[in-house]
């Protein structure tokens, strides 16, 4: 009968400790007790490839030996731990190295050829000490020399580079290699990652991440029943976690996926080894060593059909791009095959390429080319004969990957705000539908990985295929404070704030500290002349009366803050009063001119049809700015689809009827939309309104609505109110008679409230946990509305190592009802406070009595003695 093959290949870090080589026993007694033969694949300890390859580098100038004592030194040190002899066992393979070196220092180059022997010692040397330390704890172990079984396939254009440094193997199954393996007596097999030999006996390589490709020829030459690919983490996540600790882990992948997510970047798994297990239909199972329970992410073609999603953002950070530029290409017969020969003479593969009538555009991968400045100087020195040529470096890539991606394309409008601050060097969308990727500086690439992958990922419900977090299964704790603005002012004053819920929950809590940090940094921009508060984002009277002090006017949308506003403050200048009403009736604008407050007009309908309203009154007027920002779709108020503002296309009709009633337009107003973090758009909402000031001469403030937006999660960067400041400056130099104004609504009160809650029930379901608290929806829609994150800490447990994973929701009857999808908090226990941040804009202001339940009440917090 034949025998049952499981391969299971180790990496760099998997083989470079005794704790390690434990978990590689273990995982040989667990296929061998199941029946498996296990063959073991090894890389090169770990940094020892990195070692050889300065090595070959300095060689040829004669200094090697401090090189050479370091990898002795590592594979010594091993050997020691692992308690066998490194004499015998590694002694004939380091004085190879050594001769090798010699050589090299002699003839003062190292060829393909001899790169390839020298590189090889590196796994030849691990496997050595790995096989004899199995067989010395009882294992039953062959070790044998991978070149023996793998022969490069040749080929007439292949160069020497390619031939010796990035061959590719013949891999049929049923051919010789079973047989002879099967014959072996030793029961598991410990053989090398990454090295294979031609024809003719010589040592070659198979590029960088040969390894895996190595286990895959194994997998697919002894048909084995699976490949298992143990590395530093568990499987795939849905992006680097080392950029992005929430990436969550994917369970299950097809091929493609698995291919398309390597190929853009990912490093777990290298996209060569795809190809011969997935041609025999081998299951690759990726699997952690230092946490070898955890079933990783498994490559098979039986993962489960799922509708369209984005999989992974992944990254890769050694990307050039070449611009190619010429006059000629116009219907020109022939010119992309002159550029594409110019790559292969080079042997370069080119990643994406994208085309105009004048223009190509193609992006290497710096890595799989093994391309240095030489090869890129003389490609571009050829290219130059039929093109300017332009190269762009340190580029990255940035891909979404998923199958069906066309068809889920909108479900990333949100992440596309980041191109308005950073170009975008190329945008590709694969002709197979797997991926989409955007080409950047490689400086901007993990601040778009992290902004598109909480776009995509934060709030998702628990789909089959993805996981737990990174942070979760390491435990890490969260990064340190990222809200800046004074938003994690609760954690100084979180034993009042336990004892305040205690007393009663839920309740938002309101810190005055804050709110005066907040309205004093907006006072200290020297552009805005007058800071109008949106009251709408909170109309608490002590947040009123302390802006009130600090000489902030107020913006009002409703007869119903207007007053609110007068009853807290009789005596209130009027002209402090801003109404910025939306299809209001005929008689709330009446009642605000009664009432002598700045009066905003942002449809020409009241003017033609209530115009003894506005005659002869002084207005201001909201114009459409033609496009709308914000933290989500239902907070952007300018462009076509938006129900506010005077489209510019209608400016002329405006001054006609403004004229014809002797309303004097005095103002001018736009409002793009909210949570707006990009320091710009003020700047360019002044420069739309202000080339209207031609039209319109009595026009003396150009108010630029709210919008400033605050740092809510992790990884985003506040506002800049300096640069605002800045942009503004250069609006008021060009037309110094006319003021600035703004209306800020969030930048004031969100980071100063918090919303305190208690916990009432928690549940575990299928694998999934829930942390019930005893308010939700009816006190803060923002989650349920527009997927808005809030941080969310169990403050009762503060500091607390023990942590879980949940989905920390309310007692509303709707399965929106969650404030934080898939939340890393301490551990609780019915009673705890919960604090939701950020919640002193829209929170209160926006609640309900949704199911009979009332909203939090609300508590202002005095400022700390002394
Ligand atoms: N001015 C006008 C004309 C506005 O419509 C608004 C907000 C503001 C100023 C103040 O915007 P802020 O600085 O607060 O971004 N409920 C949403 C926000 C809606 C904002 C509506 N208008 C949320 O919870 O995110």
């Amino acid at each position: 009968m034949l025998d049952h093959w499981v391969v299971a290949k180790f990496g760099g870090t998997s083989v470079s400790s005794r704790e390690n080589w434990h978990t590689i026993m273990g995982v040989c007694h667990r296929h061998l007790e199941a029946g498996r033969r296990p063959m073991i694949v090894c890389s090169a300890l770990a940094g020892v490839s990195d070692s050889l390859e300065e090595l070959i580098d300095k060689a040829p100038r004669g200094e090697h030996k401090p090189i050479l004592k370091r990898i002795g030194d590592v594979h010594r040190e091993l050997a020691a731990n692992l308690e066998v002899n490194a004499d015998t066992l590694i002694g004939p393979l380091f004085d190879e190295l050594e001769r090798l070196s010699r050589g090299a220092h002699l003839v003062g180059e190292v060829t393909p050829r001899l790169h390839a022997r020298m590189m090889a010692v590196g796994e030849l040397m691990a496997t050595r000490l790995g096989a004899a330390f199995l067989s010395a704890n009882g294992v039953s172990t062959q070790w044998q020399d991978a070149r023996e079984y793998l022969v490069a396939e040749g080929g007439p254009l292949l160069n020497a580079r390619q031939r010796y440094l990035s061959a590719s193997c013949c891999y049929d199954a049923g051919g010789e290699m079973r047989a002879k393996c099967e014959a072996l007596s030793g029961r598991v097999i410990v053989t090398q990652g990454f090295i294979a030999s031609t024809a003719s006996g010589d040592t070659v390589l198979l590029g960088r991440g040969g390894s895996d490709t190595s286990a895959a020829y194994f997998a697919a030459m002894l048909d084995a029943e699976r490949l298992e690919i143990w590395t530093d983490v568990p499987g795939m996540f849905t992006a680097n976690p080392h950029i992005v600790p929430s990436a969550r882990l994917l369970k299950s992948l097809d091929y493609d996926e698995a291919q398309e997510i390597t190929s853009m970047g990912a490093k777990v798994l290298h996209p060569r080894c795809l190809q011969p297990v997935r041609d025999s239909n081998i299951p690759i199972e990726i699997r952690c060593t230092n946490e070898p329970g955890i079933v990783g992410t498994v490559i098979s073609a039986d993962a489960p059909e799922i509708n369209a999603q984005v999989k992974a953002v992944s990254t890769n950070t050694n990307v050039t791009v070449i611009l190619m530029e010429t006059l000629g290409m116009w219907q020109q017969v022939g010119f992309l095959a002159d550029v594409f020969a110019c790559f292969k003479k080079y042997g370069l593969s080119i990643d994406l390429v994208s085309t105009s009538e004048t223009n190509v555009t193609v992006s290497l991968d710096n890595l799989a080319n093994a391309m240095d400045t030489a090869i890129l100087e003389a490609l571009t020195a050829e290219l130059e004969c039929f093109s300017t040529v332009r190269r762009i470096d340190s580029c990255a890539s940035v891909s979404l990957v998923g199958r069906d991606i066309r068809t889920i394309l909108h479900r990333i409008t949100p992440a596309l705000v980041f191109f308005e601050e950073i170009p975008v060097h190329m945008v590709s969308q694969a002709a197979n539908d797997l991926n989409v990727t955007f080409v950047i500086d490689q400086e901007h690439a993990a601040r778009l990985v992290e902004h598109i992958h909480r776009e995509l990922f934060e709030n998702i419900r628990n789909p089959v295929v993805l996981g737990r977090t990174w942070e979760d299964i390491f435990d890490k704790e969260d990064p340190e404070d990222p809200l800046s603005g004074g938003g994690r002012w609760w954690i100084e004053r979180r034993e009042e704030l336990v004892a305040l819920a205690e007393e009663e929950s839920p309740l938002f809590v309101y810190d005055e500290e804050t709110l005066r940090g907040a309205a004093a940094r907006l006072l200290a921009m020297n552009s805005p002349d007058r800071v109008f508060y949106a009251v709408k984002a909170n109309w608490h009277p002590g947040i009123l009366q302390i802006f009130h002090e600090l000489g902030l006017g107020f913006e009002c949308v409703s007869p119903g803050e207007i007053e609110h506003v007068f009853s807290l403050f009789p005596d209130i200048a009027p002209r402090r009063i801003l109404f910025t009403p939306n299809f209001a009736p005929r008689a709330e604008y009446e009642l605000a001119f009664e009432r002598g407050g700045w009066v905003t007009l942002d449809n020409l309908y009241p003017l033609e049809q209530w115009p003894d309203v506005f005659a002869h009154r002084d207005i201001f007027v909201r114009i459409d700015p033609g496009r709308g920002r914000g933290h989500h779709d239902f907070v952007k108020t300018g462009g076509k689809q938006s129900k506010f503002g005077i489209s510019l296309d209608l400016v002329d009709r405006l001054v006609e009827l403004a004229s014809r009633n002797e309303t004097r337009i005095v103002g001018l107003h736009a409002h793009t939309g909210s949570g707006i973090l990009s320091t710009g758009n003020w700047k360019e909402t002044a420069g739309i309104l202000a080339s209207l000031l031609d039209r319109l001469p009595d026009v003396k403030a150009l108010d630029l609505g709210g919008g400033f937006g605050v740092v809510e999660k992790p990884g985003q960067s506040p506002l800049d109110l300096v640069v605002v400041d800045a942009g503004l400056a250069e609006a008021k130099a060009a037309f110094p008679n006319v003021e600035i104004w703004i209306e800020p609504g969030r930048y004031l009160t969100a980071p100063a409230g918090v919303l305190l809650a208690r916990v009432t029930q928690v549940k575990t379901k299928d694998d999934f946990h829930y942390v019930g608290i005893d308010t939700g929806m009816n006190t803060l829609i923002r989650p349920a509305l527009y997927g808005a994150y809030h941080e969310i800490v169990n403050l009762s447990k503060w500091g607390s190592k023990k942590r879980i994973s949940a989905n920390i929701v309310g007692p509303i009857c709707e399965s929106g009802d969650v404030l934080g999808h898939e939340r890393r908090i301490a551990a609780v226990d019915e009673g705890d406070v919960i604090l939701i941040g950020t919640a002193g804009a829209y929170g209160r202001a926006m609640s309900s009595e949704y199911n009979r339940r009332l909203p939090a009440a609300e508590v202002m917090l005095p400022p700390r003695r002394g």
